[in-house]
């Protein structure tokens, strides 16, 4: 990049790499690069990093080491997640309902319409208040014998809320109903406790919580029913076949190890940054909202819509001004439709398509906050300008 200063403010969009997680994987590149199904000493190394990566992952996220499958990512996660389990619930016990809350990433939310589509699953969205959040009492008058699969996210990816998960999956236990959550905003910012949330699948992902992109885990209860998606070798017990990813497994899980160890002194660190800077957006701009809710929210996360604005002309000219932010998911930048989370907010299409999300990172100082507040009134209103011309 130029010599210019640039301000990189979409964490939830991806991460920088942490130098003591590329450490941790380089030997795995160069050195022990056996494969861990190798009898030999080569793949005796590679499996021995692997487990011991797959053991640090279990204790950081309360699960035994046996319930985590490794995935490419948050997308393979929650694609297994909901194939895997809504169709092995299908062939169980004729469930064909599934019960999604309409504020999910597009990975869950595309792949419950799929299974609708393809599959002939009946999908039922649930209710969200005006923050995006689920009532677990919504949850338990829709919850049917029938119910294959409840999909729930845990910390919102556009409007950082989050979810009464334990609460949700207190409710599915007690109705022997499987419960899956994305958790791959959320691992970065609260500790996962895979049994006390009563989840049975729940997803991470690494480049959300500094580590590499392209490797992510998905938490499968002992006993929870999952038919494989990917079929080929017997790799994780038959649940997703193909060569394990040995540095980035090791990297995932000092990633995972660091940002939970850490989490505490950053976490209020960043909360106070993040309410200056939602604090100084509302006070200064005209016809901007918060969305999402003001306190029940990612430690990092500030998101707004401001009324009559293109999202996407202002995201240039913040880019010009040398900030990276984004207007909800990285996935959604270059769509002009407003996006279904903030419909489904009951936002109108003139407020939905004026998004900006500003998500913070362990490098982000109150200086650039402060930058930010500064550039953005002139920026929205001449973003205002150009909608009008
Ligand atoms: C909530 C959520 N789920 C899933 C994903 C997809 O994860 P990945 O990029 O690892 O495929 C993302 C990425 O933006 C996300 O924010």
């Amino acid at each position: 990049m130029s010599a210019r200063q640039w301000t990189y403010l979409d964490h939830a969009a991806t991460t920088p790499l942490d130098p003591r997680v590329l450490q941790a994987m380089l030997p795995y590149f160069n050195e022990d690069y056996g494969n861990p199904a190798s009898v030999h000493s080569y793949g005796q190394r590679a499996e021995a990093a692997v487990e011991a990566a797959r053991a640090n992952l279990a204790a950081q996220l309360h699960c035994a080491p046996h319930e985590l499958v490794f995935t490419s990512g948050g997308t393979e996660s929650n694609n297994l997640a909901l194939r895997g389990a809504a169709l092995a619930a299908r062939q169980q016990r004729g469930a064909r309902h599934l019960l999604v809350s309409p504020v999910e990433h597009d990975a869950v939310a595309k792949t419950a319409r799929a299974l609708a589509e393809q599959f002939d699953f009946e999908l039922e969205w649930l209710p969200v208040d005006g923050f995006g959040r689920v009532d677990p009492a919504d949850v338990a008058r829709r919850l049917r014998p029938e119910t294959a699969l409840v999909s729930v996210i845990l910390g919102n990816n556009e409007i950082g809320s989050l979810n009464p998960l334990a609460e949700i999956g207190a409710i599915c236990r007690e109705r022997g109903i499987p419960l899956h959550s994305d958790a791959v905003q959320a691992a970065a910012h609260l500790p996962i406790d895979a049994a006390s949330l009563q989840v049975d699948l729940l997803t991470i992902s690494a480049h959300k919580f500094y580590g590499p992109k392209g490797i992510g885990a998905l938490y499968v209860r002992q006993g929870a029913p999952l038919l494989p998606q990917q079929i080929g070798g017997s790799h994780e017990e038959g649940r997703r076949a193909g060569t394990l990813n040995v540095p980035l497994i090791v990297g995932m899980a000092k990633a995972l190890e660091l940002i939970q160890n850490e989490m505490e002194e950053q976490g209020q660190r960043l909360r106070s940054l993040r309410d200056e800077l939602i604090q100084g957006v509302l006070n200064a701009i005209p016809d901007a909202q918060l969305t999402g809710h003001p306190r029940e929210r990612l430690a990092n996360h500030a998101s707004f819509v401001f009324e009559d604005v293109d999202g996407n002309a202002l995201l240039m000219l913040l880019d010009d001004a040398g900030f990276a932010c984004s207007s909800g998911s990285a996935c959604k930048t270059a769509n002009p439709e407003p996006s279904q989370v903030l419909l489904a907010l009951g936002l109108t299409p003139q407020w939905a398509l004026g998004s900006l999300r500003v998500t913070l990172g362990k490098d982000s100082t109150p200086e650039q906050v402060q930058a930010l507040l500064s550039a953005l009134p002139a920026l929205v209103a001449r973003a205002r300008q150009l909608e009008l011309a």
